[in-house]
């Protein structure tokens, strides 16, 4: 019987797992649900933990939901961890999306020096974590959510003993996407994906075994597009995509429309009632705790779905049963490059198919990486490794140093500048600088 602990219990997103949980119960004996929390947090955990217990109630499972302020207690034995945290919650997201802005530079909460930011927070809660992972719970399967999926993946592989999987619905919202788009179920198509997290291309889609990818690029730029709640829409360049013979992901538009985005972000700002991303969010869970709170509701609002995070409970619990069951089945994942993409180290986190098994995630090598998009990956992980130790260190110069790296920023006199900016806005959630 299994024992889970999810971390940052008190999201918003938590009816979404506990669904999840609802709909496997019968491939997944779970005897224990432990909602984590903070103080700061408290009150939400409370709010969306009593939600999720009258949903388990209602399915009559003989799941107990535990809701906790005590890590250690939820981490003890425990068979799986989903971490789905924020540290510095959502008025830390709203300035990683507002700074950049200043610089002439998107500002986004995964993506650029707000993803900077927001890794840099989070990489000492991460391996605080992970320590007590290591203690109480060695077997225990690590199932990151906590963005930047792939750097905060990379430090926990690269720098604890814990077992970890990185994972983001955006693989999965992709599939779902172009297999409703064709009017095919889901397990029909296979869609080769390469890259890092936020940053991956469908480079290949076979309906039964037939490549479809260029009438399926076709079909995607005549008709409905690529996207997700979080991302502003804008069309694509239709000759670049078809010219790439690639999808790009949601988060691409952040690189290969970088201006236009810049343009569109600052004017949300300064329209009234649009906002950046991180406000229209705090207007969402606002109203979704009210909703949250009445004690006749027992299964997931409607109103969940315009946060960014669809099918996020499929993705994993779906890839926990497969851990837990053997399966063997394949699943897009943040895992370790092992040779994948070749001219990347073995260390590198990647995002692609994997096999999953209760070994862990293998990736699939699907061949060269076309020619088109290798610039922009080794950019984007050499930036993301500096990252990481500049987050586990603590050093500044190192600091500007992944920021130079990055494809968004390249100048020196504008890293140091985002650099003092962002030590300066988020110093109570640094304590390695
Ligand atoms: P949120 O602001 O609601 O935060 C969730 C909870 O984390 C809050 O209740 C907060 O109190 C708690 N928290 C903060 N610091 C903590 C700590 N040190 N220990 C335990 N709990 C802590 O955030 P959210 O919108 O639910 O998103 C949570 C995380 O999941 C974010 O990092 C977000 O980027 C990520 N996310 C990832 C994906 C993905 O595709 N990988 C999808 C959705 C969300
Ligand atoms: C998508 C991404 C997540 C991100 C989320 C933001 O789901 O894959 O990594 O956290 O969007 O959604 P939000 O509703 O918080 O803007
Ligand atoms: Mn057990
Ligand atoms: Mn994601």
């Amino acid at each position: 019987l299994l024992k889970i602990a999810v971390i940052g219990g008190g999201s918003s997103y938590t009816p979404e797992i506990i669904e999840g949980f609802i709909k496997r119960a019968n491939e997944l004996p779970v005897k224990e649900i432990w909602l984590v929390d903070i103080k700061e947090g408290e009150e939400k955990l409370n709010i969306v933990g009593k939600l999720a217990q009258r949903m388990i109630e209602k399915a009559k499972l003989d799941t107990k939901v535990f809701l906790t302020l005590n890590r250690r207690e939820a981490l003890k034995d425990a068979d799986f961890v989903i971490t789905q945290f924020r540290v510095g919650g959502l008025e830390a997201r709203l300035r990683d999306e507002e700074f950049p802005l200043k610089y002439g530079v998107i500002g986004q909460e995964t993506t650029g020096p707000g993803g900077f930011a927001k890794a840099l927070r989070t990489i000492p809660v991460i391996l605080d974590i992970c320590k007590d992972i290591e203690e109480l719970a060695p077997r225990a399967w690590l199932i990151n959510f906590t963005n930047p999926a792939g750097i905060i993946t990379e430090t926990i592989s690269k720098y604890t003993k814990v077992k970890t999987i990185g994972l983001c619905n955006v693989p999965i919202t992709m599939e779902m996407t172009i297999s409703k788009l064709l009017e095919v179920d889901k397990k029909d198509i296979f869609v080769e994906f390469i890259g890092l997290n936020h940053l991956v291309w469908g480079k290949r889609v076979l309906l039964r075994g037939e490549d479809i990818t260029e009438r399926i690029i076709k079909t995607m730029l005549d008709g409905s597009q690529l996207n997700m709640k979080n991302i502003p829409d804008l069309k694509w360049d239709r000759e670049f995509v078809k010219n790439l013979g690639m999808i790009p992901c949601p988060y691409h538009r952040y690189y290969y429309m970088s201006d236009l985005l810049l343009k569109e972000q600052q004017s949300s700002l300064s329209q009234k009632g649009k906002g950046s991303r991180a406000q229209q969010v705090m207007e969402i869970e606002k109203k979704l705790f009210e909703i949250y709170k009445d004690e006749n509701l027992d299964e997931k609002p409607k109103e969940l779905e315009k946060r960014g995070g669809a099918y996020y409970s499929d993705a994993a619990v779906s890839l926990i049963s497969a851990i837990y069951n053997d399966k063997k089945e394949i699943h897009v994942v943040n895992v370790k490059n092992n040779g994948t993409i070749s001219f990347l180290p073995d260390d590198a986190i990647i995002e692609t198919n994997c096999v999953v098994g209760n070994n862990g995630a293998v990736p699939l090598i699907f061949g060269d990486v076309p020619k088109e998009i290798v610039g922009l990956i080794n950019q984007v992980k050499i930036y993301e490794s500096l990252a990481i130790e500049a987050g586990v260190t603590g050093d500044k110069d190192k600091a500007v140093m992944a920021l130079v790296n990055h494809p968004l920023v390249l100048s020196v006199e504008k890293a140091r500048k985002l650099v003092d900016e962002l030590l300066n806005i988020n110093k109570q959630y640094l304590p390695q600088f």
